[in-house]
C-alpha cells in the first residue's frame, strides 16, 4: 500500500528522441539534444519525461524493437549520456520515465539469436514457438503491422509468434526465466535513478496464441502484480501501462489505488472514435462529438476514487490533435488551446506529446517521404488489394504515425533548428510560422497556454481531486463540465467547433473568477470559434 500518491498532480511530457533535438548533426535526435532542452522543459513546468526507447536497437520500429535493454543505441549516445540526462533532469525537477517494451524484443537480441539456434538451446523457450499445422502456419493470426503473426525458422523447423513486425518476436511470459531476466533489468534501471516506467503494449504480454488470445490473457494481472512486487512496487515510481484493450473493469485493476499494478493506464477508447466501426484506423469517419463526451465522461466517473486516468490526445503513434479534432488553418492557436483546456481540466494525469505545446500539425507528404513501417505496410497492402491511391493517401495524411514524428520545430532557421544535418524524417514546412522560439516570445502562444494550465494544476487541488460532472450532454457545440470538491467548483466551458454560438446554460457567474480564457476578452454567453474558459469559485 502506497502511503502517498505524490504523482497525482504531475504533468508528463513525452519525448520521441529521434525527433526531438539533434546535437551532433547526423540528422537524428539524441540524448545530448534532450539535455540541451531541459531548461525549455522546466520553463513549461512539467514533472517528468516519458522517454520513448533509446536502447540498442536495429530501429525496425524506431526503438520499440530492443536488441539490448541495458545499452544505449549509439545513435542516441552512451550510457554515460543517459546517466547525465537522469541527473541533470533531476536538477531541473524532472524525472525520467523509461519506456519498457516487455512484450517482445528485437530479433537481433542475444536471447533470440540463441533461441533460434536449436530447440535445446536454453534460450529457445524465451520466445513463443509452435510447429506447423498440416504443413501450414500454426494458425491464421495476423500481426498488428500486417501479414501473418508467424515466421518460420529453418534451424528449429518451427514458427515464432510476433504480434508486431517480423523483427519483434514475442517473449514467452510463461517462462519463469524470462520474467526474472526482465525484473533484473528493470531493477538495474531503478538503481540508475529513473523515476518510473511506461509499459509498452502491456496488455499483450499474457497472450495465448493457441486460443488466438492477444490482449487481456487470463494470466495478465497475475503477471503484472508479480512484476510490480519484484521491481517498481518497492519504491515511489510513476508507472503507466499502455493497454489498447483496456475497459473499465480491468482499468481499475491496472490503476488500483492499492499500488499493486501501475499508477495509471493509457486507455484508447476515445482515440478509436473517428474510424468506421469494426474496421481499421485508416478507415476514416467523422468524429462523433456526443460520443466523445460520453466516452470521456464514462472514464472520468468510473475511475474516480477507484483508479486513475491518463489524459492524452497525442503520442508518437497518433496524429496531431490540432489537425485531427481542431482546426489547423484559420483557428490553429484557438483550437489547440481549447483542446488543451478540455483535456487538462479533467481528472487524471495529463500527457503532453512533444510539439503539442506549440500547436504542431500533421503533414501531407508524398508516400516517398514516409518512414513508418506501419504506414508503408498499409500502403503496399491496400495497393495490392486495389484501393485507390487517393484514398490511401487521405488516410495516411490523417492517421500516419509519422504525423507525430516529424522533427520538433525549435525555430525558423534551417530544418527548424532541429539539426544542422539532414533530418531523418522531413521537417514540416510550416516551421517558419510554428516554432518554439516564437512561442516563447509570445505571451499569447499555445506554449503559454500549456504553461498556464500546468501552473493551475499545481495551485488548485480541485484539478486533481474534483469530481467530474458533464454538462450539456446532448449539445452539439459545447464540451462543458464541472469539477467539484468540498471547498470549490471548477467550470470548464469549450466551444468545440468553428461557429460562433451562445452557451445554452443559465449560469450565475457572479461568484466565479476566470482562471483561464483563450481569447483576450469574454462576452458573456457568446462563445467565438473554439473559445474556451475555466471558471472557478470557492464554496
Ligand atoms: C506500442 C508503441 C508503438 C510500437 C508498438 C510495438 O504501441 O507505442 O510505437 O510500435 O507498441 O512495440
Ligand atoms: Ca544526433
Amino acid at each position: 500500500m502506497k502511503n502517498e500518491q505524490w504523482w497525482k498532480d504531475a504533468v508528463i511530457y513525452q519525448i520521441y528522441p529521434k525527433s526531438f533535438k539533434d546535437s551532433n548533426g547526423d540528422g537524428i535526435g539524441d540524448i545530448n539534444g534532450i539535455i540541451s532542452k531541459l531548461d525549455y522543459l522546466e520553463k513549461l513546468g512539467i514533472d517528468a519525461i516519458w522517454l520513448s526507447p533509446v536502447y540498442k536497437s536495429p530501429q525496425d520500429d524506431n526503438g520499440y524493437d530492443i536488441a539490448d535493454y541495458q545499452a544505449i543505441d549509439t545513435m542516441f549516445g552512451t550510457l554515460e549520456d543517459m546517466d547525465r540526462l537522469i541527473s541533470e533532469a533531476k536538477t531541473h525537477h524532472i524525472r525520467i520515465i523509461m519506456d519498457l517494451v516487455l512484450n517482445h524484443t528485437s530479433d537481433e537480441h542475444r536471447w533470440f539469436q540463441e533461441a533460434k539456434k536449436s530447440k535445446d538451446n536454453p534460450y529457445h523457450d524465451y520466445y513463443v514457438w509452435r510447429d506447423a499445422q498440416d504443413g501450414q502456419l500454426p494458425n491464421d493470426m495476423q500481426s498488428v503491422f500486417g501479414g501473418p503473426a508467424w515466421e518460420y525458422v529453418e534451424e528449429v523447423d518451427q514458427y515464432y509468434f510476433h504480434q508486431f513486425s517480423v523483427k519483434q518476436p514475442d517473449l514467452n511470459w510463461d517462462n519463469e526465466a524470462v520474467k526474472h531476466e526482465l525484473y533484473d533489468m528493470i531493477n538495474w534501471w531503478i538503481d540508475r535513478g529513473v523515476g518510473g516506467f511506461r509499459l509498452d503494449v502491456i496488455d499483450q504480454i499474457a497472450k495465448v496464441p493457441d486460443l488466438k488470445i492477444t490482449n487481456n490473457g487470463p494470466k495478465l494481472h497475475d503477471y503484472i502484480r508479480e512484476l510490480n512486487e519484484n521491481t517498481f512496487g518497492k519504491g515511489e515510481f510513476i508507472t503507466v501501462g499502455e493497454a489498447w484493450g483496456a475497459n473499465i473493469d480491468n482499468a481499475k485493476l491496472y490503476s488500483n489505488p492499492d499500488g499493486s499494478e501501475f499508477s495509471m493506464v493509457f486507455q484508447f477508447e476515445h482515440i478509436g472514435l473517428d474510424q468506421q466501426e469494426g474496421k481499421e484506423k485508416w478507415d476514416l469517419a467523422p468524429l462523433p462529438f456526443i460520443k466523445l463526451k460520453q466516452v470521456l465522461t464514462k472514464w472520468q466517473e468510473a475511475l474516480d476514487g477507484s483508479g486513475w486516468n491518463s489524459l492524452f490526445w497525442d503520442n508518437h503513434d497518433l496524429p496531431r490533435i490540432v489537425s485531427r479534432w481542431g482546426n489547423d488553418q484559420a483557428y490553429r492557436k484557438e483550437s489547440a488551446k481549447m483542446l488543451a483546456v478540455v483535456l487538462h481540466g479533467m481528472q487524471g494525469t495529463p500527457y503532453i506529446y512533444q510539439g503539442e505545446e506549440l500547436g504542431m500539425t500533421n503533414v501531407q507528404y508524398p508516400i516517398e517521404d514516409y518512414e513508418d513501417l506501419e504506414t508503408l505496410n498499409m500502403y503496399h497492402e491496400r495497393k495490392k488489394q486495389g484501393y485507390q491511391e487517393e484514398g490511401i493517401m487521405r488516410s495516411i495524411h490523417a492517421k500516419s504515425r509519422d504525423n507525430a514524428r516529424t522533427p520538433m520545430q525549435w525555430d525558423a532557421s534551417d530544418n527548424a533548428g532541429f539539426t544542422t544535418g539532414t533530418p531523418w524524417l522531413k521537417v514540416n514546412p510550416n516551421y517558419i510560422e510554428i516554432n518554439a522560439k516564437d512561442n516563447l516570445e509570445d505571451p499569447d502562444s499555445v506554449f503559454a497556454c500549456y504553461q498556464k494550465l500546468i501552473a493551475l494544476r499545481k495551485s488548485y487541488p480541485i484539478f486533481v481531486d474534483g469530481h467530474f460532472h458533464l454538462l450539456l450532454e446532448e449539445d452539439e457545440n459545447f464540451f462543458a463540465y464541472m469539477r467539484e470538491d468540498e471547498n470549490s467548483e471548477l467550470l470548464v466551458v469549450a466551444n468545440f467547433f468553428d461557429q460562433q454560438v451562445n452557451l445554452p446554460l443559465e449560469l450565475d457567474l457572479q461568484d466565479y473568477t476566470i482562471l483561464y480564457q483563450n481569447y483576450k476578452d469574454t462576452s458573456g454567453n457568446l462563445y467565438r470559434p473554439y473559445e474556451a474558459r475555466i471558471y472557478y469559485k470557492q464554496k
